[in-house]
């Protein structure tokens, strides 16, 4: 079987390392000549734990070439994905162009019965459109259908999500593209991954939806901990306490600065558009983006609050700038945002992030003291009046206190991120605030320390 992935970008990498490791030759393509010719030296163009291995290995085994050649590329193929950008536009919905265009190419060189899957996040109807460009241009000479496979990879774990999915999601009205489908995917069937085969509007839709959902939950929790300041609360517990009902379930609680990436707000975005677009509103998803602005000015007040309530002439050791942990994507990251918002009331900043400083220049530019970057989290605290985490980087669950302190002109740390106990953090002699939780000093002890048990001991 030949596959042709359309698109080198995070998806289409990770989808035809993927396939190709299943054993089918992939063929990976993208116009843009350096990338592929990167690629083909093996150099992949961004960070993602395992990828780089996996591409090596599966070219190495000639499973695996990049071209910016589409036309050949498409005629050798059974099955094509399309793993292209699907940009936000001003209004919110998604910018298809880059689809219609490969829609357009694979029409002109259909030579024979192809499988077009869509692997881009794409508006509800994108499947229709797609079929609809193709046979334009193919002159309905030729056979072929069209699939929707939504990716549901998350950045930093994307193999291990494609290769032990929760769930694959297969769209199409073809039955033939169907079984194409899951003989693509066998090797997932055969470790009893469940496959949901539908028409492709639902495909489509349970992808907004998943997406829609867990920003509802993070967006809720982030209220819930604006609760739990004011009421005396701590939001780490009514999350595991929430958690433990089934129905709940623990994952997706955690408060912090807000989700970003290039997914969540995206796609929030975007289910918000799809309901105005049939004369509907999902208010539920309006109310989860506001709240999701809300909390990323929330917390720049919250840190001026900390440093006494203002942070003008105030340094910063600022650690974590990507939109999450594990990856150099600072696409929409709270992060970003906050520390721009500090700067513009008059914060320094000594910035500091493990994989995401290059990017993050482009946006919060390097200038002289107002904005600086750091070889490490110690080197980023020299001078600075309190360390603030905006990112839940491994490292930074294991800082030596007592070396930050020394650097600190006061022990202050802000965690926007509560990777920290409170308790350990005081006992340090520092100064500790966190997201929902009540502030932490030396000597300030809760009278009951909060744990979840289960028969006769702690957990
Ligand atoms: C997400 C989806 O998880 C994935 O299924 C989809 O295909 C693409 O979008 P990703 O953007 O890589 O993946 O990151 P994810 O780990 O889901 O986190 C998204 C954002 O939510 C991050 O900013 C993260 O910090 C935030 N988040 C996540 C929280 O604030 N709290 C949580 O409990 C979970």
């Amino acid at each position: 079987m030949n596959i042709c992935v359309v698109g080198s970008g995070y998806v289409g990498l990770v989808t035809g390392a993927c396939l190709a490791d299943f054993g089918v030759h992939v063929t990976g393509v993208d116009k843009d000549a350096s990338k592929v010719e990167a690629l083909n030296r093996g150099e992949i163009p961004i960070y993602e734990p395992g990828l780089a291995t996996l591409v090596r290995k599966n070219m190495e085994a000639d499973r695996l070439s990049f071209t910016t050649d589409l036309g050949p590329a498409l005629e050798a193929a059974d099955a094509i994905f399309i793993a292209v950008g699907t940009p936000s536009l001003p209004d919110g919905s998604a910018d298809l162009s880059f689809v219609r265009q490969v829609a357009e190419s694979i029409g002109d060189h259909l030579n024979g019965y192809k499988v077009v899957i869509t692997k881009s996040t794409v508006p509800i109807g994108t499947g229709q459109m797609v079929e609809e460009t193709i046979r334009q241009r193919a002159g309905g000479e030729q056979e072929f259908a069209v699939v929707s496979n939504p990716e549901f990879l998350r950045e930093g774990s994307a193999i291990e999500d494609f290769m032990r999915p929760d769930r694959v999601v297969i769209g199409s009205r073809d039955e033939r593209a169907v079984e194409m489908m899951l003989d693509i995917y066998s090797p997932l069937r055969i470790a009893d991954v469940p496959f949901v085969v539908t028409n492709v509007e639902s495909a489509e839709l349970i992808k907004y939806a998943s997406n829609g959902f867990l920003a509802t939950k993070i967006s809720f929790i982030n209220e819930v901990a604006t609760l739990c300041e004011k009421l005396g609360a701590d939001v780490e517990v009514v999350a595991r306490g929430m958690g433990l009902d089934n129905r709940i379930g623990p994952k997706f609680l955690n408060s912090g600065p807000g989700f970003g990436g290039s997914c969540f707000p995206k796609d929030t975005r975007a289910v918000a558009q799809i309901a105005h677009d049939c004369d509907e509103r999902f208010r539920i998803i309006d109310a989860v983006l506001e709240a999701n602005e809300a909390v990323k000015e929330r917390m720049v007040t919250k840190v001026e609050a900390a440093l006494g309530g203002s942070a003008d002439g105030k340094t910063l050791a600022v650690l974590g700038l990507s939109f999450k942990p594990d990856t150099d994507d600072i696409r929409e990251s709270p992060a970003i945002e906050i520390a721009q918002g500090l700067a513009a009331r008059g914060a320094r900043l000594r910035c500091f992030d493990p994989e995401a400083m290059e990017e993050a220049k482009e946006e919060l530019p390097e200038n002289g003291d107002r904005v600086s970057y750091h070889g490490d989290a110690y080197a980023a605290a020299d001078g600075a009046d309190a360390v603030l985490i905006l990112t839940e980087w491994n490292q930074f669950r294991k800082l030596e206190l007592e070396n930050l302190a020394k650097r600190l002109t006061q022990p202050l740390i802000i965690d926007l991120r509560n990777i920290y106990d409170p308790s350990r953090v005081a006992a340090a002699g520092f100064r500790y605030v966190s997201v929902g939780r009540g502030e932490a000093a030396p000597g300030k002890d809760e009278p009951v320390r909060s744990r979840v048990l289960v028969g006769d001991g702690p957990l």
